[in-house]
């Protein structure tokens, strides 16, 4: 039995660490495409510089293309994705993506017996002949004629025309703080998996900046924790839950140094997990019993590892162990009376609330937030205490910043700040519900009234992903 686990976690380690071999090695692919496509613009084709740069890209790509008959990327509603791999953009990449932006195009898939010559031909007219582009279909016959035999072009399906802009606005602070969170909890998973000392000093310095930035205003990292993540969920949900627990942590007056552990201990929370194998973790279907008591073991699983990490607080282990000590149902089982610490009972509190609003694979859809309230309402004193819930509920509102509403008046708004009135939000007007009228970009508050009635009220909320809006841009 003990051997067995063993065996699993081995296999997760394994597994985790086979993947982010394979998103270095596509970010790194991609990268140097985007270095091929610059030194293209910058010299002729003979020029050892632009050679060196495509044999690069050349030799990267037939190593991916060992195991696969295709190496494809795509860009889809304003992130990178090796096949299904969300691969994270940074700096360096925002002018290639910009490039596929202005031209429409959606995907490129290079295939076996690509050739260095291949690249740089492509790098040539995706630089020069930017109309080429309008038409895939006459673009595909020229490439042929030009001896480009092992790369297809897909449209950009999906690609919203303002990734470009968000992807520029990525850069800012607010997506910085979350892009750097989820990097240093990989790397503290990564350093406990090969043994190394982790930086702890690192995963503080983020936290604190989140917690400034919080600080200052906390609506606008709400309105991120909405990004979804698809197969980097745990990570994403680490640092949502991070961001909630911060805010809530200013909401009850704690002072800095209290914010700055509150959010590394909340980051750590579901470390335990990264020993689960993925099967599990990301298993649609109800898990068998067996696969059950994996799971809840990860609060356990969680505090241990966590006791090998240098230089953590001991609150971080203590909020690991206990983030599913909640009512009837949570685990690991205590016997007699216990009382969490109240850390422990913000960053559960936030834990709940993310894990049900946030889309994966447990669930084709994610419950609303107002729903997850209600939830969260109907076990309170249960899973959390009443008094705290309340706090949050304030915090939060009823519809959090970054969720996209239905109004009476058939429009869309995107909540930016709360008001006093709950369900009263102030949002930013998009479009017309039918699609028939673009973004008006008015900032309004639904409390306001003309003629004793109010002018728009919420008649529902709308699933980001299915209005294919990309809320993140209003938030950089
Ligand atoms: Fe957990
Ligand atoms: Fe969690």
């Amino acid at each position: 039995m003990a051997d067995e686990q063993s065996n699993k976690q081995a296999e997760a380690k394994k597994s985790f660490l086979a993947k982010q071999k394979l998103i270095e090695s596509s970010k790194t692919s991609f990268q140097l495409f985007s270095a091929v496509l610059k030194s293209a613009s910058l010299y002729p084709e003979e020029h050892p510089i632009l050679r060196a740069a495509a044999e690069k890209l050349q030799s990267n790509t037939e190593e991916l293309l060992k195991d696969r008959n295709e190496v494809a990327f795509y860009l889809m509603g304003g992130e990178l994705f090796f096949e299904t791999i969300s691969i994270p953009i940074d700096q360096n990449l925002s002018s290639i993506i910009e490039q596929f932006t202005e031209r429409d195009i959606g995907g490129i898939v290079f295939k076996p017996e690509i050739t260095a010559m291949e690249f740089i031909r492509f790098a040539g007219m995706m630089n020069k002949e930017k109309d080429l582009f309008a038409e895939l279909i006459s673009a595909h016959e020229r490439m042929a004629k030009e001896g480009i035999a092992h790369i297809t072009l897909h449209r950009a399906i999906l690609v919203d025309k303002q990734m470009g802009g968000a992807i520029k606005a990525e850069r800012e602070k607010a997506s910085d703080i979350f892009t750097d969170a989820i990097n240093s909890l990989k790397e503290v998973v990564q350093a406990v998996y090969l043994n190394k000392a982790s930086n702890m000093r690192k995963v503080t310095s983020v936290i604190q900046t989140m917690v400034d930035y919080v600080l200052d205003d906390k609506d606008s990292l709400i309105g991120l924790t909405n990004i979804k993540m698809h197969d980097e969920y745990t990570f994403a949900h680490c640092v949502n839950t991070a961001i909630l627990a911060v805010s809530l942590g200013t909401y009850l007056s704690l002072d800095k140094p209290q914010l700055a552990a509150l959010g590394v201990a909340a980051l750590m929370h579901d470390i335990g997990k990264m020993n689960i194998p993925p099967e599990i973790l990301n298993k649609p279907d109800k898990l068998t019993e067996e696969e059950w008591k994996t799971v809840q073991q990860h609060p356990v699983e969680g505090a241990l590892l966590l006791s090998n990490v240098r230089d953590i607080s001991k609150l971080a282990m203590v909020v690991a162990f206990e983030h599913h000590q909640h009512g009837m149902n949570g685990y690991p089982a205590i016997e007699g009376e216990h009382k969490r610490h109240p850390f422990s009972q913000i960053i559960s509190l936030a834990d709940s609330y993310e894990a049900m609003t946030s889309s994966r694979v447990y669930y084709t859809n994610r419950i609303p937030p107002d729903k997850a309230i209600r939830i969260l309402l109907n076990n309170r004193g249960i899973t959390s205490s009443p008094a705290l819930l309340q706090s949050f509920i304030n915090m939060i509102g009823i519809f959090p910043v970054g969720t996209l509403l239905k109004l009476d008046t058939d429009e869309v708004g995107l909540v930016m700040h709360q008001t006093l009135d709950l369900m009263r939000p102030r949002v930013l007007i998009l479009t017309k519900f039918d699609g028939s009228e673009k973004e008006t970009g008015e900032l309004t508050s639904l409390v306001e009234t003309t003629g004793g009635k109010y002018k728009r009220s919420v008649s529902g909320i709308i699933d980001p992903n299915m209005a294919k809006i990309d809320v993140k841009r209003y938030f950089d």
